[in-house]
């Protein structure tokens, strides 16, 4: 039996698989992210043998000094920009994610705001609410169509390949991307075509999507400059990572009408907005859930659960990352 510490509330089935494999599961009683130092004195007090930590949590070697004995940290999340690999390294601890179970509740929300910007669906609900609905109107709204227009996928992965499917499948949009790697299988899947860098594909789109890892590398990867070479008519949709926008230049182009619209479920300063960001009517905002289904949150749990354990067996864990 493993002391486990899971560094906030997560779905049951998770935990649930942790105790029924033998392990004594601690997890933290906040309503909220442990700051920084509650962090470090959670894991000092209760000397865990794994790990279970969120996004929310920023992981380095102060930290795993705090828990000398737990050679594992499993993320519950895709995405593992929080944790210093190298730091991980250094320590020999193993880091796993959560991937593959949120990729298409990810590409349904990242499809879900492509559609709710072309066609104002936010806006309008408000216009109603607002009580400025005064019966149809020929040029009420006007929004843009899907069909026949092209669609930029920075970043191929697996969200990125999901996202183009249903693009092209369901809506018969045409598909570009970019991506470090030319990916021969979203190619053969919606014949996406391949452009050799991240401006080609913003001056071609009419809507561009990001699914990039945040590193060093992508961390404004959509900045002024590159928001100037997007068509005026364009849609710039995040459901990455917050600083891979530049999100005051951002507010500066949808503010200036340099695109037409966007959609963030990630911010650069998360929680915080940039200043100006939620007073545009072009711009549509979720709080970071776009992986957040019943099924899928279920899911992620349930994975990072399976790593710790096969790890605490002396496996190796399913999902282990490592640093590039
Ligand atoms: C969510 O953002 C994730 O990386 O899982
Ligand atoms: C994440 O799962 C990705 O590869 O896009």
């Amino acid at each position: 039996m493993s002391k486990v510490y899971v560094t906030r509330k997560i779905p049951e089935s998770g935990i649930e698989m942790l105790k029924v494999a033998g392990h004594d599961v601690v997890v933290s009683e906040k309503d909220g992210v442990l700051t920084r130092d509650e962090l470090i004195a959670a894991l000092k007090d209760n000397d865990p043998e794994a790990v279970l930590c969120l996004l929310t949590d920023a992981i380095d070697s102060t930290v795993f000094e705090a828990a000398p004995n737990a050679k594992i940290f499993a993320n519950y999340a895709v995405g593992f920009n929080n944790i210093n690999l190298e730091d991980a390294k250094a320590r020999g601890v193993t880091i796993t994610n959560t991937p593959g179970v949120l990729t298409d509740t990810v590409a349904e929300h990242a499809m879900t705001l492509i559609c709710a910007v072309s066609k104002r669906v936010v806006e309008a609900d408000r216009f109603i609410r607002d009580g400025k609905y005064e019966g149809w109107g020929p040029l009420l709204l006007l929004g843009v169509d899907l069909k026949g227009k092209t669609l930029g996928v920075l970043g191929a992965g697996r969200i990125g390949h999901r996202v183009s499917e249903i693009a092209s499948k369901g809506f018969g949009m045409k598909v570009i991307y970019y991506d470090v790697k030319q990916n021969e299988d979203i190619e053969k899947a919606v014949d996406a075509g391949f452009r050799a860098s991240v401006e080609e594909v913003l001056k071609e789109a009419d809507v561009v999507t990001v699914h990039v890892p945040l590193l060093d590398s992508t961390k404004h990867l959509i900045n002024a400059e590159r928001l100037a070479l997007m068509k005026s008519s364009a849609i710039l949709v995040n459901t990455s990572r917050g600083p891979v926008i530049d999100e005051d230049a951002l507010v500066s182009a949808l503010r200036d009408r340099v695109i037409r619209g966007a959609a963030l479920d990630v911010f650069e300063r998360e929680p915080e907005l940039a200043p100006g960001l939620s007073d545009l009517p072009n711009v549509i905002i979720t709080p970071h859930t776009a992986s957040a289904t019943e099924e899928t949150r279920g899911k992620m749990s349930e994975i990072a659960a399976r790593n710790i354990i096969s790890f605490l067996k002396g496996e190796e864990p399913q999902n282990k990352v490592e640093a590039a």
